[in-house]
């Protein structure tokens, strides 16, 4: 999926809804993928965050491509550095400190270090 389809998908709040219902419907798939609440929640985070990570990020888990960050699947980030990045932003990415919760740092944190296999 390009990101220009990704930017488009998120433009209105009924694409956007279509599209993460579309993803959502995907994540039942005979992948074996760990069932908690945090890690269901960062996957949502990580399409409909404001800025989306999707636009900059390429993770096969949440089909997305961008080109902006590193690739994440092989960056393979602990939780911890995923939560830093957000917390306190990195080079071109921003700081998401004002626009999420704690609790929502620690869902995204959980779901990218997970999906990417990087250590919980
Ligand atoms: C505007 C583009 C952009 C967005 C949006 C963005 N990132 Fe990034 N991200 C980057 C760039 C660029 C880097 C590399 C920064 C550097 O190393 O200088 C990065 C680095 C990272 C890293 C690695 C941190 C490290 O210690 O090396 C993680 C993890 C990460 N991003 C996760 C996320 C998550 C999760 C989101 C969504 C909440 C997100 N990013 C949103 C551009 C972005």
């Amino acid at each position: 999926m390009s990101v220009q389809r990704i930017r488009s998908s998120l433009r209105s709040p009924l694409h956007a809804l279509v599209f993460l219902t579309a993803v959502l419907a995907g994540a039942g798939s005979a992948q074996a993928q760990p069932a908690d609440a945090a890690y269901a929640q960062g996957k949502v985070l990580f399409l409909s965050a404001v800025p989306a990570c999707a636009v900059c990020h390429t993770l096969k888990d949440a089909n997305t491509e961008g080109a902006i960050g590193p690739v994440l699947d092989e960056l393979k980030p602990d939780a911890a550095r995923v939560a830093q990045a957000l917390r306190n932003g990195l080079g071109s990415m921003p700081s998401y400190r004002a626009t999420l919760t704690d609790a929502q740092i620690a869902a995204l944190a959980r779901y990218v270090s997970k999906a990417s296999g990087g250590a919980p």
